[in-house]
């Protein structure tokens, strides 16, 4: 099966390191799998979903998007639409006053008027149980609210596939359970980056090692 998104030989620097922070990774994210994503901190994995994201330049090696390497911005602008990224720190994806705008605004960025962006925002929070977070203010939330609320502003442009950085950090025992649930029957295409093993094994369906920006060999 094609992938969603994926890196072929993807090498990617940051100015001023000498040693780059991905090196020569392959990686592929297929409809209804859940990968998860494991290692050391440094060695990688926020990086590879920025670049997975289309949201990090490759050094060399390819992105590809359904099986045709990204090259153009027209490329760029439709692999980010499918493919959503929820990042580790809650507080960069939320700025607008409130939990409603927030949710909504990706709908809208995507072309939807007004009315269709706000049902939208108020159907994906009411899915993941947040209906009654629409209306507060977004600094009110907490650790765990953020969270619930980042990942809905990323299903609200409903991707095809999510990457999600630590997604459980913040959350309490009730809280990650949800999340597996919504994870689990979303039915969607997964990129999970945990340190939480046990978090992994119950939801991811296949898992990848990275350590010092190379994967390491199954097992
Ligand atoms: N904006 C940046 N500028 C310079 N170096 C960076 C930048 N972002 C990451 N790096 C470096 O790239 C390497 C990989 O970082 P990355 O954030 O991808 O690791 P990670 O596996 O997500 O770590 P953690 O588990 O701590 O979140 C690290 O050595 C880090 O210092
Ligand atoms: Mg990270």
């Amino acid at each position: 099966m094609t992938a969603i998104t994926a890196l072929e030989q993807a090498v990617v620097r940051y100015p001023g390191r000498p040693d780059a922070a991905l090196r020569a990774v392959d990686f592929a994210v297929r409809s209804g799998e859940r990968v998860g994503l494991a290692g050391d901190n440094g060695s990688g994995k926020t990086t590879l979903l920025l670049a997975l994201a289309g949201l990090r330049p490759l050094a060399s090696g390819r992105l590809l998007h359904g099986g045709r390497q990204v090259v153009l911005r027209e490329q760029l602008r439709r692999l980010r639409r499918d493919v959503g990224i929820v990042f580790q720190n809650a507080d960069d994806q939320l700025f607008l006053p409130t939990v409603l705008e927030d949710v909504a605004f990706g709908p809208l960025n995507l072309g939807c008027g007004q009315e269709e962006a706000r049902a939208r925002a108020v159907e994906t929070l009411g899915t993941l149980g947040a209906a009654g977070l629409a209306h507060a203010p977004t600094h009110t939330l907490s650790g765990g609210q953020k969270r619930i609320v980042a990942l809905a502003t990323v299903l609200a442009m409903r991707p095809r596939a999510v990457l999600l950085d630590e997604p459980t950090n913040d959350l309490d025992a009730r809280g990650v359970a949800r999340l597996e649930e919504i994870l689990v029957t979303g039915g969607l295409a997964l990129v999970l980056v945990s340190h939480d093993h046990a978090f992994l094994a119950r939801v991811a369906t296949r898992t990848v090692c990275l350590h010092d920006g190379a994967i390491l060999a199954p097992g």
